[in-house]
């Protein structure tokens, strides 16, 4: 136990921050909540600054002054752009791993680099470099019937976007050109051509610290704009936790085929991954595979994955930060019950949208038993009211004892919130 109430900066602006936000401030311990840049959610249980995370002196300066004991790193870029160093240069406790180890995700190569050492199981999988163009392209032909499916995908950050499923030989060799003619810039410097695994998708989540990796439950979420999953790609349209599928077997096998030899590997390496850390996996007939690994929780998967979490976040988090194995004798405590979130997004999103429309009933559905609205795209206007600002907008949480009944009540909470330029997918945890 921490003898005085903690100052905690959380970095970033969407549904998982304010998730995060809103689990630190139900924990014993906590003084000051701020968030950076926050949104109007989140302003009513934290302090929004309009920190830069790109300044890193600026958050640097700002922890000192503000006597931060520690900082969430929410989303992806700032973990690549080494922002977790920084701060534990300057003697700040992080919950992020280092841009080294965050080549987890910033790096589907060194990924797959991994898992070959390892042996974690994992679809076939080949990377080649702006000069191998060519060679990129004899292997698609050596190694993929003329209308198999095909996975081609840029190594970096893509927001993403960077993974393509293509149906013939034809079409691989359209994407591999058109990533190698710089479409996704130095992302796609290096792509990736994969066996195309079948089976049911689900993700799994972790704390880790360096050395133990600590179950936060599975989620599943839904990326396509529309019902049925047609459309678009998006970030997530909403999701659910836990996944049935993932049984207890399951789950250990990720844990010591995955994660485990993952975590194993990255101390091998002399950088330990420390920080939040989510599985991809495919359900194949073979057995679970790593599709990717994110190095940090997902969203709207968070979202599902923390309302049912009844430990102490905030001590959690602390643990997690005091050394390598602190986690290994923590136990947690969940809520049995399931939960789903429905995303609601500006329509036209994830193509062009309209901001600045009033949203009404936010407060009439969080008054709901068991409901959590989450903002990501919101604003305040002048008059206290909240307006859209981004794609996607609200992600509406309910609790149940089944899937079935947290379904229902996320949409009868969505059923009370006013907003014309509203959109959200009708067949979430289905
Ligand atoms: P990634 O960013 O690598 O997870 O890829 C994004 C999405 O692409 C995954 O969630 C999968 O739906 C799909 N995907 C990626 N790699 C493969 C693969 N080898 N086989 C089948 N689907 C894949
Ligand atoms: N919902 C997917 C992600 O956060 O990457």
């Amino acid at each position: 136990m921490y003898a005085s109430a903690m100052n905690v900066l959380v970095i970033g602006s969407g549904g998982r921050e304010h998730a995060l936000c809103w689990a630190l401030s139900r924990s014993d311990g906590m003084g000051d909540l701020f968030c950076a840049p926050g949104n109007a959610g989140m302003e009513e249980i934290a302090r929004c600054v309009q920190v830069d995370w790109k300044d890193t002196a600026v958050v640097v300066d700002f922890c000192y002054d503000r006597n931060i004991a520690l900082v969430v790193i929410g989303p992806e870029a700032p973990l690549a752009a080494g922002l977790s160093d920084t701060l534990r240069d300057a003697g700040f406790r992080v919950v992020g791993p280092s841009r080294e180890a965050a080549k987890l995700e910033s790096s589907k190569a060194f990924t797959r680099e991994v898992c070959e050492e390892m042996e974690i199981p994992s679809p076939r999988s080949m990377n080649f470099t702006g000069s191998e163009q060519a060679k990129a392209k004899s292997y698609v032909e050596a190694n993929f019937q003329e209308d198999e499916k095909i996975v081609v995908k840029a190594d970096g950050l893509a927001a993403g976007k960077g993974v393509v499923i293509a149906s013939s030989r034809g079409e691989a060799y359209e994407v591999i050109d058109e990533m190698f003619d710089g479409k996704f810039g130095e992302a796609s410097a290096c792509v990736l051509i994969e066996e195309c695994l079948e089976g049911e998708e689900a993700s799994l989540f972790y704390l880790c610290d360096g050395e133990v990796a600590l179950a936060l439950g599975s989620g599943r979420d839904y990326k396509r704009i529309g019902d049925g999953n047609v459309g678009a790609n998006t970030g997530g349209m909403g999701a659910y936790s836990p996944v049935e599928e993932l049984t207890g077997e399951i789950c250990a096998q990720v844990e010591e085929k995955i994660v485990n030899p993952a975590l194993h590997s990255m101390v091998l390496r002399g950088t330990p991954f420390a920080g939040f850390l989510y599985a991809g996996v495919m359900l194949t007939s073979s057995g679970v595979k790593l599709l990717e690994f994110n190095v940090r929780l997902g969203d709207p998967e968070t979202q599902v994955v923390l309302p049912r979490l009844q430990s102490n976040f905030l001590q959690l988090l602390l643990t997690s930060c005091s050394g390598a194995g602190a986690l290994r004798d923590v136990s947690l405590e969940w809520d049995s019950r399931s939960c789903v979130t429905v995303v609601m997004a500006s329509r036209g999103y994830p193509g062009k949208y309209k901001t600045g429309e009033r949203i009404e009933g936010i407060r009439s559905a969080n008054s709901m038993r068991d409901i959590q609205v989450f903002h990501a795209g919101t604003d305040r206007d002048s008059d206290g009211g909240i307006l859209a600002s981004g794609g996607r907008v609200l992600a509406v949480s309910g609790l149940g004892e089944s899937l079935v009944s947290a379904r229902s009540r996320a949409y009868e909470a969505v059923r009370h919130i006013e907003w014309s330029g509203g959109i959200y997918r009708r067949d979430i945890g289905i």
